[in-house]
């Protein structure tokens, strides 16, 4: 588990309040200040709340006369924290249960950070709250057989060397999902439901997917995990087999042709490039009522785009196109899924400091899913902005891009635009 790095001090404290969100350790954060933005201001504290939806951090802003309580998201949070932080906090203060950390000493414009080891008293029962259900989680997860016949923990149920990331995602995976099932509607007349993991690798999402909805209050469902490696498959259906879930199975196949006749929730995380497309096309095909992906190895659009005028000078460096081209990717599927009748959010799924595979883009259907023009109209805007031609979600769900005539036409390929410049 990557420990917090070594950039500046509030860049350490940053990274040391993620690190304590992530772990779910905190116990303490408080910044204090002046404000000028606002005056009343005198600190922010800051602390995790269990809401339906999910883990949230809550702020509360203490103001002379009266406290006001925000829930973020944990990415807006963070984003939150680091604003207050950069415009008037004049200290700030971390508890966690491995290590305290006190940001002070901004007079220099640079700042101080002292590690303190934690109280030895972390007996309260706030701490002892987080405390369990940290370990709860772990031991849940951690002694199950599925786990150690994946490589992931070891026969006494630690995590192994090296397999932290792993074991951290598949719990951030079971949390994202399982506030996602809150929104579902329920099966009717108690029918059994599906899921599926697109692209499932070895299966380790497949199976925290398939644990969590053993448990009470969940319904019937039927997981199916489709993988085009036979010897994956083969693996995973051995440690199926020996963890007892029937009611999981995988199977070798393509995500572009594997049969799917009906599914209710649809999961593809890290399939590659447009295997992440074919996905989305095939939940949408059949109907699903969630869809849950993170995509990776953007490569479709890139070789296509060329820059709006005022990119230009700024799309010739690789990296900088490498990222435009993943945004636009990602923009115009969540479009597209708007599009086609769904409820979209883009969020970071785990801290980009633990991998930059992170973006996830879940799709709801809505109660009333006729396409929304619109979204289609954003969808031709942003693909005539960039010149883009050809997209495969677009393709596979027969929409067709345009070009604007009222528009200029696109400017010149950016290989002759970085040619020029350099
Ligand atoms: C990076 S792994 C991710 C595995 C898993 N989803 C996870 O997040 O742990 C991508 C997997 O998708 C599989 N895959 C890629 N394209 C596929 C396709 N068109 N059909 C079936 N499987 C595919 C690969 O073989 C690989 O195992």
């Amino acid at each position: 588990m990557a420990k917090p790095g070594s950039d500046s001090p509030k860049v350490r404290w940053m990274d040391a309040v993620r690190y304590a969100i992530e772990t779910q350790s905190l116990v303490k954060l408080t910044l204090s200040g002046t404000w000028g933005s606002a005056p009343t201001l005198r600190r922010v504290l800051g602390r995790l709340v269990d809401l339906k939806a999910g883990t949230r951090i809550s702020l509360v802003f203490r103001h002379d006369t009266r406290d006001v309580t925000q829930n973020f998201e944990l990415s807006e949070g963070l984003a939150e924290l680091s604003r207050w932080l950069d415009s008037g906090a004049a200290s700030g203060f971390l508890r966690s249960t491995d290590a305290e950390w006190e940001l002070s000493g901004f007079a220099d414009g640079v700042g101080r950070l002292r590690e303190m080891p934690p109280p030895t008293d972390l007996t309260s029962p706030g701490v002892r709250r987080m405390h369990d259900r940290v370990r709860n989680r772990t031991v849940a997860l951690g002694g199950s057989t599925w786990l150690r016949d994946l490589g992931v923990t070891t026969p006494d149920g630690s995590v192994c060397a090296g397999k932290e990331a792993k074991f951290r995602q598949i719990h951030r995976f079971v949390e994202v999902l399982g506030a996602l099932f809150d929104e579902l509607p329920p099966a009717s007349d108690g029918s059994v439901r599906t899921l599926i993991d697109m692209g499932c690798g070895k299966g380790y999402l497949t199976f925290a997917a398939t644990e969590h909805l053993q448990k009470p209050g969940m319904g019937k469902w039927t997981i199916r995990g489709i993988e085009q490696r036979p010897e994956l498959v083969e693996l995973s259906n051995r440690a199926a087999l020996a963890a007892g879930f029937a009611n999981l199975v995988f199977e070798q196949g393509n995500i572009q042709n594997a049969a799917v006749a009906s599914v209710d929730v649809l999961v593809a995380l890290h399939a590659c490039d447009t295997a992440t497309d074919d996905a989305l096309a095939r939940g949408i095909d059949a109907g699903a009522r969630l869809l849950l992906v993170s995509p990776c190895c953007h490569k479709e659009v890139r070789p296509q785009m060329k820059p709006p005028p005022p990119l230009e000078p700024v799309l010739r460096h690789g990296i900088l196109l490498e990222r435009q081209a993943e945004f636009v990717t990602d923009a115009l599927r969540a479009l597209l899924l708007e599009w086609a009748g769904y409820r979209t959010r883009v969020f970071e799924f785990v801290s980009p400091e633990h991998s930059g595979r992170n973006l996830m883009i879940a799709a709801l259907k809505r109660s009333d899913s006729s396409p929304r023009e619109d979204r289609a109209q954003a969808v031709r805007e942003l693909a005539w902005h960039y010149g883009i031609q050809t997209q495969r979600l677009a393709e596979r769900l027969n929409f067709q891009f345009s070009t604007n005539p009222q528009h200029p036409p696109p400017p010149v390929p950016l290989r002759s635009v970085g040619e020029n410049l350099l």
